[in-house]
């Protein structure tokens, strides 16, 4: 399956159990706790806690996320390993009021492993169970039950399958405060011998989270509460590079020897297909066992990653009116670019590489988020005074320097 039709198969199905196709959200959050937009639920924050009542029952989208900055950070990570990103898209499904944990657990196993095809026999889940005097809530009996049931007809064993986590792994909180509950994860193991299942949630490429099904059921408040909410929501977050990278990287579920990447995916293609254009150096699918001892081809593909997620990040938060600036998540922006730039150096791109990256985001993300093509003008006018001023700043710091050491030197 390609990227767009992983993205539009995921939506097709939902619509089949009776979901209303949403937009996604801006990525300037309406949440005033948030930096970006972090998460598909971000948009129904009011429905969930009762303060509006929801126009559907049921809804799906593709939501457009940014974990840069906040409670959800993952921007030291990008570049050095393969299946983190400041941005990305969450397909989600979400019930406000509706059907709850077995229609959530039992439609994420159908569209991942009838529909799509992964090998039920790679897949674990995580349900929640308090490990530490003062997590919320009880052992979440409901979820565990359906998983049982759903690895037996599988003629898989629950007891392997099924693994349990506390309040750090297995609790979503979108900020400190707001709608939170249990959650129930679904990793898959893509060692080439099938050994994974023992690194759930131990940080490795080698075996990933690919979907979370959140039971919205409480409120966090300022004092530390969690106030159980009125009614039962579930939100669902599946990640969609993460998958389309899966797919492939295996070559549709056929070969388990390669290095997993979100980076294969064909979304990140003609980005990178720009990079090489302009460095005349090759993306090599590399991931890189310590990013303390990179080899070559390592740097130069950590590089390509960075670029192509960077470029991904300020494209769609420039498009949706979040500008680099000196504050907050403006600082957040300015500080991403600069890191851009920074790594494009290490390629040797000439100044202004960074503003070429623009079209090709915008002709692989513009169809599904049509603001992109809209603003694309502005967008890269933006791109362009930001890089031009860094360029400036760094090339008379390295005047600088240069200058200094020659008079150590003498
Ligand atoms: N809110 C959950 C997450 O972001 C599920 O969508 O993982």
């Amino acid at each position: 399956m390609t990227s767009a039709e992983v993205r539009q198969s995921f939506l097709d199905f939902f619509q089949s159990k009776g979901h209303t196709i949403v937009p996604s959200s801006s990525l300037l959050p309406s949440s005033p706790n948030l930096l970006f937009t972090n998460a598909g639920m971000n948009q129904f924050v009011p429905y969930f806690l009762g303060e509006r009542p929801a126009p559907f029952n049921r809804a799906a989208d593709t939501q457009k996320c940014i974990r840069a900055g906040g409670k959800h950070n993952d921007l030291e990570d990008v570049g050095f390993d393969t299946y983190h990103h400041t941005f990305f898209e969450m397909l989600g499904n979400w019930s406000f009021g509706d059907y709850f944990k077995k229609e959530a657990l039992e439609w994420s196993w159908e569209l991942l492993t009838k529909v799509w095809g992964l090998p039920a026999d790679r897949l674990y889940a995580t349900v929640y169970k308090p490990v530490k005097q003062g997590d919320p809530s009880v052992f979440d009996e409901e979820a565990w039950k359906v998983w049982e049931k759903i690895f037996k007809a599988e003629g898989l064993d629950p007891q392997k399958h099924i693994k349990t986590g506390g309040k750090k792994d297995n609790f979503w909180m979108m900020g400190e405060t707001g709608p939170c509950g249990p959650c129930s994860e679904i990793h898959m193991d893509l060692t080439p011998d099938k050994t994974g299942g023992a690194l759930v949630n131990a940080g490795s490429p080698w075996c990933i989270e690919i979907w979370n099904d959140v039971f919205m059921q409480f409120n966090a408040t300022e004092d530390g509460q969690f106030v159980p909410l009125k009614k039962h929501n579930v939100d669902t977050g599946m990640g969609f590079e993460r998958v389309a990278g899966i797919m492939a990287t295996t070559e549709n579920f056929t070969n388990f020897t390669r290095p997993p990447s979100n980076y294969n995916a064909d979304v990140f293609a003609p980005i990178f297909a720009r990079i090489s254009e302009m460095s005349g150096k090759t993306y090599g699918r590399t991931m890189p066992a310590d990013r303390n001892k990179l080899s070559p081809q390592e740097k130069n593909d950590v590089a390509f990653r960075v670029l192509a997620d960077h470029a991904r990040t300020l494209s769609c938060a420039i498009a949706d009116g979040i500008l680099p600036g000196n504050e907050g998540r403006n600082y957040v922006l300015r500080r991403i670019l600069r890191r851009a730039v920074m790594f494009g150096r290490r390629l040797d791109l000439a100044p202004g590489f960074f503003t070429e990256l623009v079209t090709p985001v915008v002709q692989t993300l513009g169809p599904v988020f049509p603001e992109l093509k809209m603003q694309e003008e502005t967008v890269r006018k933006v791109v362009r005074s930001e890089e031009t001023s860094f360029d400036r700043t760094l090339d008379r710091g390295l005047q600088e320097f240069e200058r200094i050491a020659a008079k150590l030197e003498a």
